[in-house]
C-alpha cells in the first residue's frame, strides 16, 4: 500500500442516516458515478459513523444501510467498476483506528471544528461520548487503510482529510525510521541495478537540493516500475526522496465534490432536516404534488399578477434542471404574468420524472433481488479487506507488533 500505489485510488463514505434525495444525487452520486469510470473506487456504508451520533436509535442505521446501497445502484454506482461494502464488514477500519489512537494528540481531535459544531448543532444528542471525539480519527482509518490518494467530500470533511494527512506524517515519522536506516536505504538503492540507481541518485540530489518537483515524480515512477525490490526497499526508497523515514501510510488529498446548489422545495438547500426533499424513490405522484404546491413569488398571487423569478425557489430548480431556452421562457412569461406559475412548474415536474424514472426502474430491480444486494457487498467487503489486512500486516510490523 501507501507510497508504492502510482495509480490513483479513491475512497469514500456516507453514513446511513435515512433515504437519499436529489441532494445526494446532485451533490455525490453524479460525482462517484464519474469517478468509478476513471479511478479505483472504493465506497462504503460508513455505519459505525452513524453509530457515533445515532446510537440511542441505531435500528435507524440497520433500516438504511440496504435502501442506501440500493439508491446507490439505482443512481448507477458500478459494482463491476467500483468496491462497495460495508464498514463494519471490515473490522481491520477499527484495529487501525486503535492503533493510531495510541498516537494522536487529544488536542488534535478536539481542534477538528466538527467536534464541537455538531454538539453545538445536536443538542438533543448526548456527544461527550469517546466515540464521537474519534470520529474523525475513525475516517483517517478509513483512508489510510486503503492508502487512498483521493478523498471526495464536501466542504464539512475537508478539516478530516488535513487530519488524516497529519496522523501518516506523524505515524510514518514514528515507525518509518528504523535504525540504520540510512544504510539500509543505499542497499536498496544498489538493487536497482546501476543504471537506474544511478538515475535515482541523480532525481534524489535534483529534489533534495535544487526542490525540484518534477524530479521528485519521476523518482516515484521509476520506483514504481521496479519489479524486483521488496516493498519495504520500495517504502525506503519513497521516504528516503522526501528525506523522512519509510512511507507506510499515504497522505490523502481532499477532492473537494462542488457545494451542491441543489435547492429544496422551500429553496434552501435540499436537506432532510429542513424537510424540503424529493427522494430518490418518491413515487411520481408525491413529485407532482410536491412540486405544484411549492412556494413561489410570494406577491405572485393571481394569475394576473407579474412575478419576479429572482425570489422564487422554483427559478432556482429551472437553474439545475432547465436549458436556455425554457429559462427564456419562464423569465419572459413569469415577468409578463404570460404563464401560470402550474405551466412553470410542469417543466420542472416534467425533467424531475425524467430523471427519476431509470433511478427508480434500477431501484425496483434491486428491491426485488436483495440477494443479489448482498452478493454485491459481500464481494466488495470480501475485496476491501483484502487490501486492509495487508495494510495492517505492514502497520503491525513497523509497530514492532509482528509477533502477534
Ligand atoms: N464523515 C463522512 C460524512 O459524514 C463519512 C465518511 C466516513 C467518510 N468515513 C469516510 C468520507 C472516509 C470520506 C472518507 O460525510
Ligand atoms: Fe416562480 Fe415560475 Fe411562478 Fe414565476 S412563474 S413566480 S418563476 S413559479
Amino acid at each position: 500500500m501507501g507510497g508504492i500505489h502510482t495509480n490513483s485510488r479513491v475512497l469514500s463514505g456516507m453514513r446511513p442516516t435515512g433515504r437519499l434525495h436529489l441532494g445526494h444525487y446532485h451533490g455525490v452520486l453524479k460525482n462517484w458515478v464519474k469517478l468509478q469510470q476513471e479511478f479505483e473506487c472504493f465506497f462504503f456504508v460508513a455505519d459505525w459513523h452513524a453509530l457515533t451520533t445515532h446510537y440511542e436509535d441505531s435500528h435507524i442505521i440497520a433500516d438504511s444501510v440496504w435502501d442506501m446501497v440500493i439508491d446507490w445502484l439505482a443512481a448507477g454506482v458500478n459494482p463491476g467498476l467500483a468496491q462497495l461494502f460495508i464498514q463494519s464488514q471490515v473490522p481491520e477500519h477499527a484495529e487501525l483506528h486503535l492503533l493510531l489512537s495510541m498516537v494522536t494528540p487529544l488536542g488534535w481531535l478536539e481542534r477538528v471544528p466538527s467536534y464541537k459544531d455538531q454538539q453545538d448543532k445536536l443538542r438533543e444528542r448526548d456527544l461527550a461520548t469517546y466515540g464521537f471525539l474519534g470520529y474523525p480519527l475513525l475516517q483517517s482509518a478509513d483512508i489510510l487503510i486503503y492508502g487512498a490518494d483521493k478523498v471526495p467530500v464536501g466542504e464539512d470533511q475537508v478539516a478530516h482529510v488535513e487530519l488524516t494527512r497529519e496522523i501518516a506524517r506523524r505515524f510514518n515519522h514514528l515507525f518509518g525510521r528504523e535504525p540504520g536506516f540510512e544504510a539500509a536505504a543505499e542497499a536498496a538503492i544498489k538493487k536497482m541495478g546501476k543504471k537506474n540507481a544511478r538515475l535515482y541518485r541523480e532525481l534524489l540530489k535534483r529534489y533534495q537540493q535544487q526542490g525540484d518537483h518534477e524530479a521528485l515524480g519521476v523518482a516515484q515512477a521509476l520506483l514504481a516500475e521496479q519489479q524486483n525490490l521488496a516493498i519495504t526497499d520500495l517504502e525506503r526508497l519513497l521516504g528516503y526522496l522526501e528525506g523522512g523515514g519509510r512511507v507506510i501510510l499515504t497522505e490523502p488529498e481532499a477532492l473537494l465534490t462542488p457545494a451542491s446548489k441543489m435547492p429544496g422545495l422551500d429553496g434552501q438547500k435540499m436537506s432532510k432536516s429542513y424537510n424540503n426533499t424529493i427522494t430518490l424513490r418518491e413515487a411520481p405522484d408525491n413529485v407532482r404534488e410536491k412540486l405544484r404546491t411549492m412556494p413561489t413569488d410570494p406577491a405572485r398571487v393571481r394569475r394576473t399578477d407579474p412575478g419576479n423569478p429572482d425570489i422564487c425557489p422554483v427559478w432556482q430548480l429551472h437553474q439545475v434542471y432547465s436549458g436556455d431556452e425554457v429559462k427564456g421562457i419562464v423569465r419572459e412569461g413569469c415577468t409578463t404574468a404570460g404563464i401560470g406559475c402550474l405551466d412553470c412548474k410542469q417543466y420542472i415536474v416534467d425533467s424531475v420524472l425524467q430523471e427519476l424514472e431509470p433511478i427508480q426502474e434500477r431501484a425496483r430491480e434491486f428491491e426485488q433481488d436483495p440477494g443479489r444486494v448482498r452478493a454485491i457487498i459481500s464481494e466488495g467487503s470480501a475485496a476491501a479487506r483484502d487490501v486492509a489486512r495487508k495494510s495492517l500486516e505492514e502497520v503491525r510490523q513497523a509497530m514492532g507488533l509482528s509477533y502477534r
